[in-house]
């Protein structure tokens, strides 16, 4: 397998459920302590090997922009005041030889429009998707489990969670064949958006792929699905009848910084483990 460089953050999502505080900014930018959202998912991938970060943006995110440009003015400042620390801090080493790729994507037609943006940049390639509200805390990285799942087993990999019933229907759950010796490792035979009954499985998809570029030959022309909206989940459905995927029930302590309560339990833990120092 040729190696994984590309990754593709879909953030072009409006953050309704933490207004006012996303009126005016992007929820990806909300702070975990002193780092934004964002910032943890880039670094994940950037230690994970991807040299290319894609967002997949709207005009309301260009302060994502910022965020990883340049700020010569504050660097010129900072530098004048023998600050190398906060330097460090705004001009990252890990980032120095990443390329960041925009794409905005017009309308807001739900996760699989958001990946499908991205297929002019991919090649005959596997692609890592960071859903940078999931956040994940473990070392190696949930990104860098998957990389080295994919490559064993040649095939594209949705990172896993074990989901209590009462919340399953908030994700994609998989059904998988029972074959494995990898305890972990799940070949799925299915793959069901946000099921509202009879869930097949307690195993949810959580927020990091490795996929292979065929996925966007089942992205386009997809029918939008749950809520109206185009779904990763339904073309990965289709891919199935073609191709091999693969879930894995990644180590990590993960959180959903796209809910309130998850949002909290991340920092909490982050500043009780001093993990930001
Ligand atoms: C998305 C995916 C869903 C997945 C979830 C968590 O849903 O559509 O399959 O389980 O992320 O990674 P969302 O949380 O954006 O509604």
């Amino acid at each position: 397998m040729k190696k994984i460089s590309k990754a593709v953050f879909p953030v072009a999502g409006l953050g309704t459920r933490f207004l006012p505080a996303t009126k005016a900014i992007p929820k990806e930018m909300l702070p975990i302590i002193d780092k934004p959202l964002i910032e943890y998912a880039v670094e994940e991938a950037v230690l994970a090997g991807i040299e290319e970060i894609i967002f997949i943006t709207s005009h309301t995110k260009r302060s994502i922009e910022d965020h990883f440009d340049k700020n010569l003015e504050l660097e010129d400042k900072l530098l004048k005041s023998g600050n190398k620390e906060a330097i460090q801090k705004i001009n990252r080493d890990i980032f120095q030889n990443v390329k960041f790729t925009y794409v905005r994507q017009k309308f807001q037609k739900g996760l699989g429009d958001a990946i499908l943006q991205a297929s002019h940049l991919i090649e005959d390639e596997y692609f890592a998707i960071l859903l940078a509200d999931d956040l994940i805390v473990n070392n190696p990285s949930a990104t860098q489990q998957l990389i080295n799942v994919a490559k064993e087993t040649n095939s594209s990999v949705i990172g896993l969670n074990k989901v209590p019933k009462e919340n399953i229907s908030k994700y994609g759950v998989i059904s998988f064949a029972d074959s494995s010796k990898n305890e972990k490792l799940f070949h799925l035979n299915g793959i069901i958006e946000k099921p509202k009954s009879n869930p097949p499985s307690d195993m949810a998809v959580f927020g990091r792929y490795i996929l292979s570029h065929h996925i966007f030959d089942y992205l386009e022309n997809l029918e939008p699905g749950v809520a109206g909206e185009i779904q990763l989940t339904d073309a990965i459905k289709h891919m199935l009848n073609d191709h091999d995927i693969n879930g894995y029930l990644y180590d990590g302590t993960k959180f959903d910084c796209g809910s309130k309560e998850g949002y909290v339990q991340a920092i909490t833990y982050l500043a009780s483990n001093m993990i930001f120092k």
